[in-house]
């Protein structure tokens, strides 16, 4: 594998061809690293469910580099959603709508829905917009972590979790920091009103305020299988433990305001939620690094970002 640090129009080029001859090529979105693939190929696609060792029947989200190359993947799209995408997109909102015959099962996990997204992340547009160029229709990107782990938001994290997987033809892409930090929010847009699936910086009010109605969240009542619904994901090996008691020698993380119970190593003091976010996963594999047992953590109140957060934690702390 290649990785290349400063991501120019000619290297994304060279990153675009890698995927259309069948490569896989690691890229920064705004929310964590991808592991994409050409979502028309299904021996590639393949190989993203081999290199982060995840079951076949879970779907994978298409990439796409706007809202216009939308209509080649789903037959059919309520109001609401058109609303959603013109509102969101570019940014961390997947939608999930019923598939047009290019989105195969092996896309799909077999499902009959596809999950949608345009990323904002310049390198990704761009390298969405030069693989599009070549004849490419989509990229199919899960977060490039190893099936249940946490998820990269740095390219030394893309290395570290996946870089022994890699072919000497894969390719990774540096875009640095991720910005947001977690996860897209997931809305299943395939009934009459919104569900969200997974939340994430796209908050529920402010998909209620776009769509004019009521969303439902539907986390636990949904057919639809999302990953990120297993109850234990997003784990570091340190135990995660939720604001309960802390002992001397475990990780700290917290809001700046909080000071740190004596003998703990704190591993981050974020401003706004927004930072605690962005800096979320790079603390959880901090405290791997310095190989703690036990990391121990205080949640954000609060709703929108803090949900998401919450969400996440909920995850990791289970086990
Ligand atoms: O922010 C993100 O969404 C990142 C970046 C790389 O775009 N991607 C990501 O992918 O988190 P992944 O595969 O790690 O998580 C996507 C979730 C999975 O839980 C998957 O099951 C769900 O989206 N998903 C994808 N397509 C779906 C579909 N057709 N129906 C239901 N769930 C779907
Ligand atoms: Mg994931």
């Amino acid at each position: 594998m290649e990785i290349i640090f400063n991501c120019t129009q000619q290297s994304i080029k060279k990153a675009a061809k890698a995927l259309k001859d069948g490569h896989l090529v690691a890229f920064p979105t705004e929310t964590v690293y991808g592991l994409g693939s050409d979502a028309s190929n299904q021996t590639s696609v393949a190989r993203v469910y081999e290199v982060k060792g995840r079951p076949t029947d879970h779907p994978l989200i298409v990439h796409i580099s706007s809202i216009s190359q939308l209509d080649s993947w789903v037959v059919e799209v309520p109001e609401y959603a058109l609303n959603l995408a013109r509102n969101f997109w570019p940014g961390p909102m997947t939608l999930i709508l019923k598939r047009s015959p290019l989105a195969k099962d092996y896309i799909t996990g077999g499902q009959n829905l596809v999950g949608l997204r345009v990323p904002s992340h310049p390198t990704a547009i761009m390298l969405m917009k030069e693989f599009e160029n070549l004849g490419g229709i989509g990229i199919a990107a899960p977060s490039a972590n190893r099936f249940g782990a946490v998820s990269p938001t740095t390219i030394d994290a893309v290395v570290a979790e996946i870089g022994s997987y890699l072919s000497d033809k894969d390719l990774l892409l540096d875009g640095g920091a991720s910005e947001v930090g977690i996860e897209s929010t997931i809305i299943d847009c395939s009934g009459v009103s919104p569900k969200i699936l997974r939340p994430g910086a796209i908050s529920k009010e402010m998909v209620e305020e776009v769509c004019g109605f009521f969303s439902q969240d539907n986390i636990s009542g949904s057919k639809v299988k999302t990953s990120g619904l297993l109850i234990s994901h997003y784990s570091p090996a340190a135990e995660v433990v939720l604001d309960g008691k802390t002992s001397p020698e475990d990780g700290f993380f917290a809001m700046a305001e909080i000071q740190t119970p004596t003998g703990a190593i704190r591993l981050g003091a974020p401003v706004t939620i927004e930072e605690y976010a962005r800096i979320l996963y790079s603390v959880l594999r901090l405290a791997d690094q310095k190989g703690l047992k036990r990391i121990s953590i205080i949640q954000p109140s609060g709703n929108g970002l803090a949900i998401a957060i919450r969400d996440r934690l909920g995850k990791a702390a289970a086990r």
